[in-house]
């Protein structure tokens, strides 16, 4: 663990940390640039007493911490070893005019053939926090991730008390089987993919599952005493997490890539795509204690993997559990029921920003999406495993989004090819019904499309995302790529234009780059479009977006000198 974390000390610190000596120098930014190597391949892994071939990142998993401060620059040349197409998104990063190294695959680039190379290069800017990365591609996620650490800049401290140690938290979902077989099965079928075997803490199940070993679960060794920053990641595909620590209560101090109002907690709920950082003090008993994750499972009667992942915290103090002996058995912490959506809402609703924020005001773009399920009739002459012989699907306005594949979206707008979107992505619903009410099944059947909504430089834009009950009502993970955005309120049901407004928190409410929409009801979100590009929106639960619950924004460029989209690198990947 500490080894993510020692940075190498190297001449350059040394003269920096030599140059703040002098206040003459304080204004003196020091940015940097991490070259880092990620070779995606094919590695052995060993977990639930089976060892599978498994896509990683330079045979790792989780893959490569990476640790950077605000300002400076990545450069991460991906190097494609595996079978399958791959590409690599830097989750929650702005990547300001770099759309090229977004990377969800046919929307910023195409993909990086097996044999193939790319190089994604971005500055981090104005952002703080922990953020991570992760594969974009069909499922490759599933092994292909790891964290992304944005520490503040040189002799910047933290907004709250220095940490004695920090330490990510990966929570991961894991198939006893290849999770691109899985996926592509349920392709075929029309059925849900499997769930998952098991959930993992920085890699590894932990010991409450049928068939473990040692060696399958995350010990983490504290002192007594010290203040901990736990950088917590929810990476899991499909499944929203509830996580606690027995005998530790945590204070939330981030989320996303943002600081937030400090408030304590003893489980929080975070969904895939989402990070929270939270401050612990090793204050109990020298002992033992588990930590743990299960999924919060919001949609009725879906099957779901009901397991519950581990890892301990082991006081130092407490001694070798295996030099004397039995092991004791740590404690675990109660975590709330798979379906305690009053637990979920609880703790989102305590995440505020620290102080007023400058929430838009003037909104020049009212955007109201559903968000949600469906089913669509089996194409003749096949077998579909759906339910009741249907096809699962999903949609956003009615609209299933279908990815291009001979040019990605933003190459395709920045060369005016035509043929490969349309840009009449609706604004609101073309047909406005009870949206989480009894809906007609001759709703349920939205059309693919691959359509983005074009925003011009610079506009305040205030959306709407409201589930459907369609098949099921469910918490959407929702994502912006490129973006992040104050979330005003949320709310069970319709959203109401005349009454719900009084609830906008225009005052502090958190900015976060994926914001889970509540199991049959909605939230509203705001930002200003100032990063030109093509940016996708979706569900964090790839079951989801894999039935097309996406779509995208194409955000024009502006007039001004840094208002438009950098030239396309020269090693970006073609179709
Ligand atoms: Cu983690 Cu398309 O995102």
């Amino acid at each position: 663990m500490e080894s993510y974390y020692t940075l190498r000390p190297c001449f350059s610190h040394l003269l920096l940390g030599l140059l703040f000596l002098f206040p003459l120098y304080s204004s003196f930014t020091a940015a940097e640039v991490h070259y880092h190597d990620f070779v995606v391949q094919a590695n052995p892994v060993k977990r639930l007493c089976k060892t599978l071939n498994t896509i990683t990142v330079n045979g790792q998993l989780p893959g490569p911490t990476l640790v950077v401060r605000n300002g400076d620059t990545l450069v991460v040349n991906v190097v494609n070893r595996a079978q399958y197409n791959v590409t690599i998104h830097w989750h929650g990063v702005r990547q300001m005019r770099t759309g090229w190294a977004d990377g969800p695959e046919f929307v910023t680039q195409c993909p990086i053939r097996p044999g193939g190379r790319y190089t994604y290069r971005f500055t981090i800017e104005r952002q703080e926090g922990t953020l991570w990365w992760h594969a974009h591609s069909s499922w490759l996620r599933a092994t292909v991730y790891g964290a992304l650490i944005i520490r503040p800049k040189l002799n910047n401290p933290y907004p709250f008390v220095n940490p004695k140690r920090e330490i990510p938290i990966i929570l991961g979902e894991w198939w006893d089987a290849n999770p691109i077989n899985v996926v592509r099965q349920a392709a075929i079928t029309g059925a849900a993919p499997n769930v998952s075997d098991a959930f993992t803490i920085n890699g590894q199940p932990g010991d409450l599952y049928k068939c473990t070993s040692p060696s399958d679960t995350v010990i983490i060794p504290v002192d007594s005493g010290e203040t901990i920053l736990l950088r917590i990641i929810n990476a899991a595909l499909n499944n929203e997490l509830f996580f606690a620590i027995a005998g530790h209560r945590m204070t939330v101090v981030g989320a996303d890539a943002a600081y937030t109002k400090p408030f304590t907690t003893s489980v929080l709920m975070i969904a895939p795509g989402q990070t929270t950082n939270v401050l612990i003090t090793t204050n109990q008993p020298p002992g033992r204690y588990y930590m743990a994750a299960h999924a919060y499972a919001s949609a009725q009667g879906a099957p779901f993997d009901n397991t519950t992942t581990t890892a301990i915290l082991q006081y130092k103090s407490a001694g070798c559990p295996t030099e004397g002996g039995q092991a004791s058995k740590p404690i675990l912490p109660t975590l709330p029921a798979f379906n305690d959506t009053g637990s979920a809402t609880a703790f989102t609703s305590k995440i505020r920003s620290p102080s007023r924020v400058k929430v838009p005001t003037n909104i020049d773009v009212n955007l109201f999406f559903t968000v949600g399920l469906g089913l669509v009739n089996c194409p003749p002459g096949q077998r579909c495993q759906g339910p009741n012989g249907t096809r699962f699907t999903a949609s956003m306005n009615n609209n299933s989004f279908v990815l291009p594949s001979t040019f990605s979206i933003l190459q395709a707008h920045y060369l005016g090819v035509p043929g490969i979107f349309t840009t009449d992505f609706p604004a609101v619903p073309p047909v406005q019904f009870d949206y989480t009410g009894n809906v007609s099944r001759a709703l349920w059947q939205p059309i693919p499309s691959t359509k983005v909504f074009k925003l011009k430089y610079g506009s305040s834009v205030q959306l709407v995302l409201q589930d459907t009950s369609i098949f099921s009502t469910e918490n959407h993970p929702m994502h912006i790529h490129g973006y992040h955005f104050y979330v005003l309120a949320d709310g069970f049901g319709n959203f109401n234009p005349g009454t719900d407004t009084a609830k906008f928190n225009l005052i502090d409410p958190p900015l976060r780059n994926t914001v889970g929409v509540p199991v049959g009801g909605w939230s509203v979100i705001r930002f200003v479009a100032d990063n030109p590009g093509v940016w996708l929106v979706h569900c964090h639960l790839d079951v989801h977006i894999t039935w097309g619950l996406a779509m995208a924004f194409l955000v024009e460029n502006g007039v001004g000198k840094l208002q438009s989209i950098e030239p396309p690198p020269a090693d970006l990947p073609v179709c």
